[in-house]
């Protein structure tokens, strides 16, 4: 009577592991939903707090409206080939109050600089970057620099100018441009020199 046991044990066996040991070997569904970062649902998730990071999506509060949330758009298109090409409307743009202290954020824009300017502009802003001289780029430290507002500065990066191309994809926050423009502001600071010119 030694074979049956052996068979009811097998049965047992296999209803404690399961016999899905085929379907174990083929890529789960799971797997592929977890290469979306984020479903619009998520945000009614009680594990999510949408205020904690900036880029997570997040629906209005009903009733209220948001005082600091979007901005308007100044651009005016930047086509190549027309001078002089503005990727925005000048006086909108020097409008524009910097809302941060000009001292905030810096170790913040000196990262977003040197990886999104320094290869045109220099890596302190005097125009000796790898591709300065091939593209064009500018000194930011001259007086034609110097003289732009916060505003002009912030619609630069975010519109673009000429062949200068436009960075509100790539910095998609409004604080990483400003930590931008108060880093341009501390190296023009920093050297009094004037640039190349
Ligand atoms: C691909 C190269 C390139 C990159 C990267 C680049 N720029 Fe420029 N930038 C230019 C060129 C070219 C001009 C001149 C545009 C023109 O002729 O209107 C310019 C012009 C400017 C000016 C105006 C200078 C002047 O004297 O008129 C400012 C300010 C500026 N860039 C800031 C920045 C900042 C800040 C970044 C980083 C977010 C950046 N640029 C990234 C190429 C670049």
């Amino acid at each position: 009577m030694t074979w049956p046991r052996a068979s009811v044990l097998g049965l047992l066996v296999m209803s404690v592991t399961g016999c899905n040991f085929y379907y174990n070997t083929l890529p789960s569904p799971d797997d592929a939903v977890k290469l979306v970062p984020w479903f619009d649902h998520m945000v009614t998730s009680p594990a999510v707090h949408p205020y904690q990071r900036w880029d997570i999506p997040r629906t209005t509060v009903p009733g209220t409206v948001p005082v600091t949330g979007s901005e308007g758009e100044w651009g005016t298109g930047n086509p190549l080939g027309v001078a002089p090409t503005y990727g925005f409307d000048v006086a909108a743009a020097d409008g524009i109050i910097n809302p941060t202290d000009l001292r905030a954020m810096l170790a913040q824009g000196d990262t977003l600089y040197q990886t999104f300017c320094a290869v045109c502009h220099g890596a302190a802003g005097a125009a000796d970057g790898p591709v300065s001289a091939k593209i064009g780029g500018r000194s930011l430290l001259t007086p034609i620099a110097r003289g732009f507002s916060d505003g002009y500065l912030y619609s630069i990066i975010k519109y673009g100018r000429g062949i200068m191309p436009q960075y509100r994809d790539k910095l998609p926050s409004p604080a990483q441009r400003w930590a931008i423009v108060n880093y341009v502001r501390a190296l023009q600071a920093n050297n009094s020199n004037g640039g190349n010119d």
